[in-house]
């Protein structure tokens, strides 16, 4: 497939480095891809940035036939740009695609044209310490169809959005809830897959957790409500005494990259970490035993997201006295560190754009 890229004759301004948000802004260009049957996928082009007109009959608006993928781009300090794992992304996307009926992406062709999407954008990577620009690889169904049905049409594209350091004043444990009152994902759904409905389903309850106090939502299995799986959007690490576990892959928690990082790393420092349910009793036991040592969520956004309080029903825990944790604390230095180019990158993760 040839690449085609028209340029845009207005540059936007460039934001403040200093002042960057998450999701707000978005740079000068964008990937376009479309699909038909009878010619897969074809005219791929990098063209200006502009609203996408679509028939208000488009499938994805009324049944939410679509994915997406998030990840970013990071300046090192000799001036180069380099993404994290982007492979991955690629991979959980094209299986995100398979679960919801959509055309799966040539992953070398995905890699390059994301490539060469930031190539063009060179300028809106920022280099401000903490900042990075994200990438937000979406594919819809465009069928103009009122119907329940895979669509037969669909539109590949892909954003981009500078954004600023998660930490600007460092480290912050926050503060969780445990609800049974929702659930984000079941058995046999589509937990598993980057896709828009799985968002839209956890909206409220994140709201109803902000509203009292909470940062996120630490989400139970939508089965028995009895194992833990993800907080808010970001995969679960506990330290229960010196073993750092994380909720077992079972169909409904989002495969997470950060997470496969995580346990990637420690098995080969030789840290002792496990991938199992854990059931919120469990934990609660563990922490009554003095065994709950740290909390930790791991995501994109935020590489690593230290937890301080955990509270379930009427019980209210507090983990490493509300401290970072040194396990939360080794595991995020090393992996920024990788994704800013200031450690070598022993697990060959990095993929240079420039
Ligand atoms: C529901 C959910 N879980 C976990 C994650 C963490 O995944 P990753 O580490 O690939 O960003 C994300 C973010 O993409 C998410 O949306």
């Amino acid at each position: 497939m040839q690449l085609t890229i028209t340029r845009t004759e207005t540059l936007k301004p460039k934001p403040d480095e200093n002042q960057l948000g998450f999701g707000t802004l978005f740079t000068d260009h964008m990937l376009n891809v479309d699909y038909t049957p009878d010619r897969g996928w074809h005219d791929p082009r990098i063209e200006p940035y502009a609203p996408i007109s679509m028939d208000p009959a488009t499938m994805f608006l009324h049944y939410g036939q679509g994915v997406f993928e998030g990840l970013k781009a990071y300046h090192t300090d000799s001036g180069g740009i380099q993404l994290f794992r982007p492979g991955e992304n690629i991979k959980r996307m094209n299986r995100s695609c398979r679960r919801m009926c959509m055309p799966e992406l040539d992953p070398h062709f995905a890699l390059e044209s994301l490539k060469a999407l930031i190539a063009v954008e060179k300028d809106w990577v920022p280099k401000a310490p903490g900042t990075s620009l994200y990438v937000r690889p979406t594919m819809i169904a465009t069928d103009p169809f009122l119907g329940v049905r895979a669509s037969h049409t669909y539109r590949y594209f892909i954003i981009l959005s500078p954004v600023g350091a998660y930490y600007p004043e460092g480290f912050n444990p926050v503060k969780i809830l445990v609800t049974k009152d929702y659930v984000r994902a079941v058995r046999g759904g589509v937990g598993e897959a980057k896709t828009p409905g799985n968002y839209a389903a956890s909206l409220l309850a994140g709201q109803k957790a902000h509203d009292e106090g909470y940062t996120q939502v630490l989400w139970l299995d939508g089965v028995e409500q009895k194992y833990l799986e993800e907080v808010g959007a970001m995969n679960i690490f506990f330290v229960i005494d010196g073993e750092i576990v994380t909720p077992e892959l079972n169909g409904s928690i989002l495969p997470g990259i950060t997470r496969k990082s995580v346990i990637e790393l420690a098995r080969k420092w030789g840290d002792p970490v496990s991938e199992r349910k854990i059931s919120i009793d469990e934990l609660m036991a563990a922490n009554e035993q003095g065994k709950l040592q740290e909390a930790f969520g791991a995501g994109t956004a935020a590489v690593i997201s230290p937890v301080g309080e955990i509270k379930y029903g009427e019980r209210m825990i507090s983990i490493a006295e509300g401290k970072v944790g040194p396990v939360a604390r080794k595991y995020y230095d090393a992996i920024t560190d990788i994704q800013y180019g200031k450690a070598e990158d022993p697990m060959g993760w990095i993929e240079p754009v420039t």
